[in-house]
């Protein structure tokens, strides 16, 4: 039984340090946590790049909120990367070099002075009790162990993925990896036990696709990052038992302390609702840990649509298209008669210049902004949670990164899905054929395959059943976040009482 004054009491003394891989759905997912490990009673230093935390503290209204909290600090190290192309997938490689080189002495004499009570400036903050660093950057959870702090760590994607990831090992022992030269991407998938029969070679990330061998960089970071992290002493989901069974027994089989507190962003609610915030409103508008400004005109221009009228696009913070892809997706999106409000990030297509790929696709960007203007809404960026709550929005049209996947399966909203890298190629798929709340557009192109299902999802028989099941999945995941028994909620408060059992 939940009692909160209690489990708050016994969290005073403990301090944790949450440490995010710098890119936009880390921080968001590892602020959540971050804000929920403060709201059970923990003191939390937040440790951001120099880079991001001047973004966040422009940005951001969890920032602004939290900054002022007498238990929470946001701190920053340089990551000796500090220009704009970060935002791209292509430069990932790079960032967590930079972070592994640059970064490590700073990180390292922070957990030095974190280790002691501090008695500077934060009065009667208590020693570190240990760190949750995101899984991907495995050196922050090497050092920590090395100056005698113990590590947990918190994983971004699905455990669908994890698990996929796992088995990269095996499946080049079989030879189902690399794949051969013009392979046929339908083929099934046979070892990854638990997917058998619905993973197919194209449902792999494009990682695994790309690689020529065992040595590719990219398949060997997934690789070495994946087995590090079930080696700790505890690793963290962002996902929920009831979403993700079968994947989740086999990460236990390697990994035995495994909390999925997910959706974070549903269970920061019900712990927002406990704390007598109750305004759903207000939960979402602050709830922001956006490192761009968001264009909250989107929703004027949403309230003034009808209901579930909406194609809500946007994929995501990192992806970046051709200009013919752009194109392409535009010229669908305005043949499909359908409104839309669409996320284009000032640097989501690539290089040339947007006219181009317009003219090759035999319309001009005079014509498409026409059309849009009637139907349309384009913004650089949006409140994501917010509009997806929206009753206005009918499907979101997602490159199926784990936030917007967990977001739209708690709004209720179908998804239609164009992965891009990393584990979107898996995410579509039980988007598509586990769960059943959407559609998975992977792999397809041009006008007319986006015209055709973006009317399958809005209009007739099939978007009338999606609408149901994804009805039904989100009221799975409010159950899951449930301070009456949730298994998130359960687990979540499992989490405190590990780290309360670290304290020096
Ligand atoms: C990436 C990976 O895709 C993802 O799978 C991994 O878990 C984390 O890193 P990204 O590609 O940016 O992240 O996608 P996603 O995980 O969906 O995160 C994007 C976040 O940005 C979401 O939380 C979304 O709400 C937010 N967002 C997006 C906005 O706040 N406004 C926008 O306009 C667009």
């Amino acid at each position: 039984h939940f009692n909160r004054k209690e489990l708050r009491r016994g969290s005073m003394a403990d301090h944790v340090l949450v440490f995010p891989f710098p890119l936009q759905g880390h921080v968001n997912s590892m602020l959540k946590l971050a804000e929920l490990l403060s709201l059970a009673g923990l003191h939390v230093t937040f440790l951001n790049t120099n880079y991001n935390l001047r973004l966040l503290a422009s940005h951001s209204v969890a920032y602004a909120r939290l900054a002022r909290s007498p238990r929470f600090r946001f701190l920053s190290i340089p990551d000796g990367f500090e220009d704009e192309r970060r935002r791209s997938a292509s430069r990932l490689l790079d960032l967590l070099e930079s972070l592994q080189t640059r970064s490590v002495g700073p990180y390292k004499d922070l957990l030095l002075d974190l280790q002691h009570r501090d008695e500077d400036g934060y009065r009667g903050w208590p020693a570190l009790t240990c760190v949750i660093a995101d899984g991907i950057m495995t050196f922050a959870a090497d050092v920590a162990r090395e100056v005698g702090v113990p590590a947990m760590f918190f994983r971004t994607v699905s455990a669908c993925s994890i698990w996929s990831y796992l088995c990269i090992p095996e499946l080049l022992r079989t030879g189902e990896l690399p794949f051969p030269e013009d392979a046929d991407l339908d083929e099934p998938i046979r070892n990854v036990p638990g997917m058998e029969g619905f993973l197919r070679r194209r449902d792999l990330s494009i990682f695994c696709r790309n690689a020529k061998d065992s040595s590719d960089p990219r398949l060997r970071l997934v690789c070495t990052a994946t087995a590090d992290t079930v080696r700790a002493r505890a690793l963290i989901l962002n996902t929920f038992e009831s979403l993700e069974p079968c994947a989740l027994e086999h990460i236990r089989s390697r990994c035995p302390v495994t909390y999925c507190i997910g959706p974070l962003h549903a269970l920061l609610r019900t712990y927002y609702r406990l704390t007598s915030r109750s305004d759903e409103e207000e939960v979402r508008s602050t709830a922001s840990a956006s490192l761009w400004q968001e264009d909250r005109s989107c929703m004027s221009w949403l309230d003034a649509q009808p209901g579930r009228s909406v194609v809500y696009v946007s994929f995501g913070s990192l992806t970046v298209m051709s200009p013919e892809d752009f194109t392409e997706f535009w010229l669908g999106l305005v043949n499909s008669g359908q409104r839309f409000l669409w996320v284009v990030r000032r640097d989501l297509v690539d290089g040339k210049e947007l006219g181009e790929g317009a003219a090759a696709a035999g319309a001009t960007p005079a014509q498409l902004e026409k059309a849009t203007r009637e139907r349309g809404c384009l913004v650089e960026w949006v409140p994501q949670e917010e509009v997806l709550a929206h009753p206005a929005v009918g499907c979101f049209l997602t490159h199926s990164g784990w936030n917007s996947t967990l977001e739209s399966l708690v709004a209720g909203v179908p998804m239609l899905c164009w992965p891009f890298f990393a584990d979107q190629q898996i995410n579509s798929r039980f988007v598509g054929e586990v769960w059943r709340v959407g559609l998975d557009m992977k792999d397809m192109h041009g006008r007319d395959i986006v015209e055709k299902m973006v009317r399958e999802m809005m209009e007739g028989n099939k978007a009338e059943e999606l609408r149901t099941s994804a009805a039904n999945m989100a009221e799975m995941a409010r159950d899951s976040v449930s301070s009456t028994g949730g298994s998130s909620f359960t687990e979540f408060e499992k989490l405190i009482q590990d780290i309360r059992s670290l304290r020096p």
